[in-house]
């Protein structure tokens, strides 16, 4: 009989995400235990299990769902790789949490879902801002009937700086890479679906991000079923660091955040006020909802219930991210429903 009170998780691809979920699952999730990790790069592999005493470092990752010890993987590789990956490991009856996007196309989110459906193992999309503070407290400002009924929602999502052009190339873009997190949040805060989206974006911050074929630069506008109207501004640079901030308008008021900080000092001085800047990336600023989106996923493998995050959330967030792509393309608004024909 085996040990249900500890999840044997195998993670795969040990880049920037995985090594932070490595770390997680390795010390912070009593009811996980890392117990392989595969990543293409051999080295990254060995590199990240002797760090957190792993006891299997492999390149192949077909070898963790070959080996029945596991009963769950953690897929972190790249964006091109995950719904290849969530097929076999659903095959291989092991339960999956996937980081973001699902994938770049429906067709492949489908497929890997259908697989998901028919072993009937959990499934946990790495949306991990769901998690986070200072939405969730967003989000039960709304449910709670604090703000009244919603009627415009603000999303501010800028990265500090750029990723690397070889990781931009295989991201799926803006729009399915960075502004998936926005579409979900977006969901996730209004609790209505996205009907109709409308993008303006552009290549301002670097051209070999435009040489590429992605943009650098946008705002979407989106309009709920519920008839709530949201903006998202994304940039792929601010100059003062990572930009996070949510704010909806309602009937009865507003709610709104702020960045996090690692301190709280203001200096007032003879000229100006000033602080430090906000915590600079997703890994200092996101910490603990990486953490708890994790221990979530082991919890729900372990207990059963429905995923905190489920692929077809994950699937929608895709969708809005491919509506928004071809309004900025086709510079018009676009129903989701052209998008999306299910
Ligand atoms: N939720 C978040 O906040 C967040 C943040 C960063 C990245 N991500 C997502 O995580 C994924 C990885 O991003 P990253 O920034 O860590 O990229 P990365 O390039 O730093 O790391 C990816 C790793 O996967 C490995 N890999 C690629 N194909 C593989 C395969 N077939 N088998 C095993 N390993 C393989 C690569 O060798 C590399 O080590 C992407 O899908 C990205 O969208 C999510």
């Amino acid at each position: 009989v085996p040990d249900s009170s500890v999840l044997n998780i195998g993670l795969i691809g040990v880049g920037r995400i995985g090594r932070l979920h490595a770390a997680n699952l390795a010390h912070q999730v009593p009811r996980g235990r890392l117990v392989a990790i595969a990543d293409v790069i051999e080295e990254a592999a060995l590199h990240s299990a002797a760090e957190h005493g792993v006891p299997i470092a492999v390149s192949e990752y077909r070898t963790l769902l070959d080996d029945p010890e596991i009963h769950a993987v953690v897929i972190c590789s790249a964006t091109d790789t995950h719904a290849q990956i969530i097929e076999e490991a659903a095959q291989a009856g092991k339960h999956i949490f996937c980081e973001k996007p699902l994938d770049l196309t429906l067709a492949r989110i489908d497929t890997a879902l259908a697989a998901v459906e028919r072993a009937g193992v959990v499934f946990q999309i790495g949306l991990n801002r769901r998690f986070d503070a200072n939405f969730r407290r967003v989000r039960q400002a709304v449910e709670h009937g604090e703000i009244g009924r919603p009627w415009q929602l603000h999303i501010v999502s800028r990265d500090p700086a750029p990723p690397p052009i070889s990781y931009v190339k295989v991201s799926g873009g803006l729009f399915l890479d960075m502004a998936i997190h926005d579409f979900d949040m977006a969901r996730f805060l209004i609790d209505s679906e996205v009907e109709e989206v409308y993008a303006a974006a552009a290549v301002l911050v670097d051209e070999a991000i435009g040489a590429v074929g992605d943009v650098d630069t946008a705002v979407t506008i989106l309009k709920f079923a519920n008839g709530v109207i949201g903006t998202i501004e994304n940039s792929r640079s601010a100059a003062y660091g990572y930009d996070q901030r949510a704010e909806i308008l309602g009937s009865a008021g507003m709610v709104q955040t702020e960045n996090n900080y690692p301190n709280t000092a203001v200096i007032s001085g003879g000229q100006t006020v000033h602080r430090d800047l906000p915590l600079n990336f997703f890994m200092e600023r996101y910490t603990q909802s990486y953490l708890a989106e994790v221990t979530a996923f082991v919890n729900t493998a372990l207990d059963g219930g429905a995923p905190a995050v489920s692929g077809a959330d994950g699937r929608q967030a895709v969708v809005l991210a491919l509506a928004a792509l071809k309004s900025f393309r086709e510079n018009r608004p676009v129903r989701v429903a052209e998008i999306d024909k299910t």
